[in-house]
């Protein structure tokens, strides 16, 4: 075996060539750049599969035992680095396999009866993404924990709620943490379900057709794990679903990390100080000595990009192939690793700043009391006391806002005499609502804001994780 194949035809399959392949065209073959990262697997499913042919009686003990042997020994070469691999042998499928001949001699050649690259590379990718679907649930269990943290010590701090970025109606912290854990929870069940749908093992399909060996694919399936072989050897070797379904799910889980990411950065700013990011989360000017940048909390909001663009990509492979198995479908790989190791690591450092978070909780309480954010408790309450049609209420309610627009000062401030003036049945007991510890303890109704509310559901989180 040579690096460069320029005369030489490939070992594997080159009985009918008489030359080697153009540079150019072994480089755009070529995997064996990326696809050494599925090693593992590769040698997992090859041992499945000798262990099967030999108790199948369709290759001997012995040779079971050195093919065996020889991929431990394969394992532990890539494991230490010393490991040679070649582009010419295309990919890490062939790469192993050549390596375990230069080891084992002849019962190499037997490992790939009733096999074929294709249902190969289909089970070593689902074994790597059902890898990644467990990294992510725990990643993701990581971060609800670090949110439930946060929930749990501001059950009861008052913030201001926005709808359209504008202060809407006080909420408390632990209720906006809550928010997000419920998101996070639905990400992690999106994993869980792509996880048990993908555990179908394809190994057995071959090529294409299945094959004429009396093969025992119960056997291998549940040796990798799987829950069961995949029943139809054409789809088994020509679908990439289960890849789309990790994407579209980490796609997802990127875009509720890039939301919260985002607020970190408002929250951070000069102007909303409701938050202060560690050192260990921040990042400093070289020229401007006061800044305090929330670089990883900007890195979290733009890193959906790149997920969702490996979705779009593995989509665009897939959309137009025919069955079965085509050679764009190795394009799979590389898209999925890389969306892979970015939600890890956005997982990984969202779970890190929500731990080191200092929340400012005088700045929350202020905010949430300007803004007229209790306007709606005022209306509420005329609607409860008064009697009034809640559109009447309303507009009353609007009158007194414009009014203390117009003097500069919040709702509480206005005197009874003045909101009597607008509305007579007004009485004193409406200061009662005024005030935004009493508005979110009002809010009592199931999924509400009320810190009794939210204690509730902190320990009912905390017990689903255990
Ligand atoms: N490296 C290939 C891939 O990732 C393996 C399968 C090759 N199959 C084939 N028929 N050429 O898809």
């Amino acid at each position: 075996m040579t690096d460069s194949a320029e005369t030489q035809s490939n070992a594997m399959w080159g009985g009918r060539f008489s030359a080697g392949p153009d540079a150019i065209m072994e480089a755009i073959n070529a995997s064996i750049g990326f696809d050494q990262r599925l090693y593992a697997q590769d040698i997992q499913g090859s041992r499945a599969h000798a262990a099967m042919l030999a108790a199948q009686g369709i290759i001997s003990a012995a040779d079971a035992e050195a093919i065996r042997d020889g991929l431990l020994n394969v394992l532990s070469e890539i494991e230490a680095g010393a490991f040679p691999f070649r582009v010419a042998l295309e990919d890490i499928h062939m790469n192993v396999e050549a390596r375990l001949k230069e080891i084992i001699g002849e019962p190499a050649g037997r490992l790939h009866t009733a096999r074929s690259r294709n249902d190969q590379v289909a089970t070593d990718f689902r074994l790597w993404v059902r890898d990644q679907c467990d990294a992510a649930i725990k990643g993701l269990e990581a971060l609800m924990r670090a949110a439930l943290v946060q929930a749990e010590a501001g059950a009861g701090w008052v913030m201001p709620g926005f709808t359209h970025l504008q202060t809407a109606q006080p909420v408390t912290w632990g209720h906006h943490m809550l928010a997000y854990v419920e998101m996070f929870a639905r990400d992690r069940s999106r994993f869980i379900d792509a996880r048990a749908r993908m555990n179908e093992c394809p190994l057995g399909a071959a090529a294409l057709a299945g094959t004429s060996f009396p093969i025992d694919r119960q056997a291998t399936a549940a040796a990798l794990g799987f829950d069961r072989p995949m029943a139809n050897s054409l789809d088994a070797v020509s679908d990439r679903d289960f890849a789309l379904e990790f994407l579209a799910a980490a796609s997802i889980c990127a875009m509720h990390l890039s939301r919260l990411a985002e607020e970190l950065v408002i929250w951070s700013s000069a102007q909303f100080r409701f938050v202060a990011l560690s050192d260990r989360w921040s990042t400093g000017s070289s020229i401007m000595p006061q800044k305090r940048n929330p670089d990883a909390a900007e890195l979290i909001r733009a890193k959906i990009g790149r997920i969702l663009g490996a979705t779009v990509a593995l989509f665009t492979v897939m959309k137009g192939l025919p069955l079965a198995y085509s050679k764009d479908m190795q394009e799979d790989k590389e898209q999925v690793f890389d969306a892979a190791d970015t939600l890890m690591l956005a997982l990984a450092a969202m779970e890190g700043m929500l731990g080191d978070l200092t929340v400012n909780r005088a700045n929350l309480e202020g905010a949430a009391s300007s803004g007229f954010s209790t306007a709606t408790d005022l209306a509420d309450w005329l609607v409860r006391e008064a009697g009034l049609p809640f559109r009447d209420a309303h507009h009353v309610t609007g009158t007194l806002v414009a009014l203390a627009e117009s003097r500069g000062c919040d709702l509480p401030a206005l005197s009874l005499g003045d909101m009597q003036a607008v509305h007579p049945a007004i009485t004193e007991s409406v200061f009662e609502v005024l005030g935004v510890h009493n508005s979110v303890a009002s809010r009592r109704s199931y999924g509400g804001t009320a810190p009794d509310q939210v204690r509730a559901q902190v320990a009912r989180w905390q017990e689903v994780l255990g």
